[in-house]
């Protein structure tokens, strides 16, 4: 099945229109794709127990089929029945920080098809924050697969008119409730082995996780794929991910960066973390890491059409509260 049309329907974040929530979760009931906003990013969506509408998401995205998806569910008892084991960890993260920007890996429970875990033992769980996600998953009655509503290895979608440029006539449906909230990826958490492991580090950090557990929480943010039996643990760990189409550098210091942009034509220049006097459309700083979060893939969807030759990140200071924005903006200046 390939959708020849994409319906782009308006709805309200906080207060859903019940006909927009009914007609998408019957689409998601026939097995159809739908795209909606969770406060991280734009979700494809997909009922996770039907392997058929599952491999529409890899085939629509061009996604490799290695790469598992994360489960969205409505509630903790949804959560809890795409799992084979239920640890006090997972409890007490469940109720420090669901509905959230947390994915818990876990053992899978056995009705979670193969595809939506690539295979392996363990499936990633969470509950989004916006009602209109959390009413669309309850509307449907299933848990709903989601990756990034982008083909694979783009920049991820924060507005519906990202997905429509990704993935017009691939898709039955976007929902649009506007902005995603947070702009960047849930922390992903491996809670399968004997410490946990932060796979994908994301607004929820390392040191909130090892706080709330009262134990130290490892960091596995490899840049590189490591060979090996078991290969990454987590395939979205690969160099070049979240890339956008222009080439991008990342240049440490900022009086290079702004060199580059003045010497070069067709360069844009992207400060993240520090103050740059704003020339022209194509120098832009992004100060906070809130704000950074937000418009990071907003800007890099808008400079894609720009036609730029290039690119010029200067990253923010290697401190912890950067660490999520600086592992998104490695991978999108990595080699490809
Ligand atoms: O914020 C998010 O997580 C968004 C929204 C839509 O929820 N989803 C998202 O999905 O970013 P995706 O597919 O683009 O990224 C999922 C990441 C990938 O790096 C994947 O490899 C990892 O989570 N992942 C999923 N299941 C896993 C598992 N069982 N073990 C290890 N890593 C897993
Ligand atoms: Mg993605």
């Amino acid at each position: 099945m390939d959708p020849a049309e994409t319906r782009l329907i308006t709805v309200d974040r906080d207060a859903p229109q019940a006909s927009a929530i009914d007609e998408a979760a019957r689409a998601l009931r026939r097995g159809e794709l739908v795209a909606f906003a969770t406060e991280t990013v734009y979700g494809l969506g997909a009922d996770a127990l039907d392997p058929d509408a599952v491999a529409r998401i890899f085939a629509a995205k061009g996604r490799p089929a290695t790469n598992p998806l994360i489960v969205h569910a409505a509630d903790v008892d949804g959560a809890r029945a795409c799992v084979s084991a239920w640890p006090d960890d997972a409890q007490t993260l469940a109720e420090a920080f669901w509905p959230g920007p947390l994915t818990l890996v876990l053992p899978a429970s056995a009705n979670i098809p193969p595809i939506v875990t690539a295979g392996r033992s363990t499936v990633g769980i969470r509950i989004p924050r916006p009602e209109v996600a959390r009413a669309l998953i309850r509307a449907a009655g299933r848990p709903i697969a989601a990756p990034s509503a982008n083909r694979s290895n783009g920049v991820s979608p924060t507005l519906a008119e990202h997905v429509r440029k990704d993935l017009d006539g691939r898709i039955a449906m976007i929902l649009d409730s506007g902005p995603a909230e947070v702009g960047l990826e849930s922390t992903v958490l491996d809670l399968s082995g004997v410490t946990p492991v932060v796979l994908r580090p994301g607004q929820v950090s390392s040191a909130e996780i090892a706080a709330i557990l009262g134990r130290p929480v490892f960091e596995s943010t490899v840049h590189a794929p490591a060979s090996g039996p078991y290969g990454l643990a987590s395939p979205g760990q690969l160099a070049v991910h979240y890339a956008p189409r222009t080439p991008a550098d990342w240049v440490e210091r900022l009086d290079e960066g702004v060199a580059r942009a003045e010497q070069e034509a067709g360069v844009g220049l992207l400060v993240i973390g520090r103050t740059v006097e704003r020339g022209s459309g194509t120098i832009l700083s992004l100060e906070t890491p809130e704000q950074a979060a937000r418009e990071l893939y907003a800007t890099l969807h808008a400079w894609d059409e720009l036609g730029l030759s290039r690119i010029v990140i200067v990253p923010p200071p290697d401190l912890p509260e950067w660490r999520a924005i600086r592992d998104r903006l490695r991978r999108a200046t990595g080699p490809r």
